[in-house]
């Protein structure tokens, strides 16, 4: 069965272009429904509607608190029945009340190796640390802010001449851009579930997350 698929953004939607193209050549047994934003300037709502997909915008400076956003956001969103939520760059913290309405069922991306760096500017405090690899991490999304359990990783060497800017790009179009739609595609499949024992990843749970190896051809 087709997957629905809502996704939320709050900038440019490059890994949303990734999931829009791998659903258009069908990688991901999945339609996208629809491209949710808080921001009305997203790079990304124009390239929803280039792909003739449902647009919504939920600016949080219409609400007076994260619960009332959410509250809102959840109504909003289960109009399209969504059988998937995914945050692609979402830039919001989010409470209990709509991560419960899609527990398990809700994924993340974030642009450090989890659990080093979470929060924002990951590719600064990479160089600042020192770090030798940098990269990012899809996780099941739960209470604790960029901590759910992860399913994929994928990683690089960090280069003495690197920037932020250059660490940036590097993270899209080296890692981000593989590995969630990757992600997405397992999940529409039903092939990767959160179960009470972990992440389940093809009939068995994941003790760590699988890096860059487990991406599939079509995906690299
Ligand atoms: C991505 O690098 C994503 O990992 C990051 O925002 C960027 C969105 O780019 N997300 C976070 O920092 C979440 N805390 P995009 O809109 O072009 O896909």
């Amino acid at each position: 069965m087709t997957a629905r698929i809502a996704v939320l953004i709050s900038g440019e939607g490059r890994n949303l272009q990734a999931l829009i193209d791998a659903c258009a050549d069908g990688r991901i047994d999945g339609r996208i429904v629809v491209v949710l934003s808080n921001r009305a300037e997203a790079g990304g709502i124009a390239r929803a509607q280039r792909a003739g997909i449902a647009v919504e915008l939920l600016s949080h400076r219409d609400y007076a608190s994260r619960e009332a956003y959410d509250t809102a956001l959840v109504s909003r969103l289960a109009a399209y029945r969504p059988d998937i939520v995914v945050l692609a760059g979402f830039m919001r913290i989010l409470t209990p009340l709509f991560i419960g309405a899609y527990a398990g069922r809700m994924l993340n991306i974030h642009p450090s190796l989890l659990p080093r760096h979470p929060g924002l500017h990951t590719h600064e405090a990479v160089l600042a640390a020192g770090d030798a690899e940098h990269g990012a991490t899809v996780h099941f999304v739960t209470d604790e802010l960029d901590g759910g359990p992860r399913v994929i990783q994928g990683q690089f060497k960090v280069r003495a001449d690197d920037t932020p800017q250059t660490l940036a790009a590097r993270v899209m179009s080296e890692v981000e851009l593989k590995i969630y739609p990757q992600a997405v595609a397992w999940m529409a499949r039903g092939e990767l579930a959160l179960t009470a024992g972990g992440v389940e990843l093809h009939g068995r749970i994941l003790t760590a997350p699988v890096g860059m190896d487990a991406v599939e051809e079509a995906f690299r």
